[in-house]
């Protein structure tokens, strides 16, 4: 099933890597927790990949931190 966004344009799904940073998930995906629960449903968001956010399982910009 196709995700569209605000433009009626097919978001595609892609996962990226960022350099001392996060890893960034667009498109259509269902992430669930350890617990087995799915977690709210976005068309993009940021998953932690540093140790330090206050809100896993996402990124909250805290491995700015340590990147530099
Ligand atoms: S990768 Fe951004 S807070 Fe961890």
């Amino acid at each position: 099933m196709e995700l569209l966004n605000k433009e009626g344009e097919e978001v595609p799904n892609v996962v990226t890597i960022r350099p001392n940073g996060p890893v960034v998930i667009t498109g259509n995906f269902t992430i669930i927790d350890e617990e087995g629960k799915e977690l709210e449903k976005r068309e993009r968001l940021s998953v932690c990949r540093c140790g330090l956010s206050k809100n896993m399982p996402f990124c909250d910009g805290a491995h700015k931190v340590v990147a530099r």
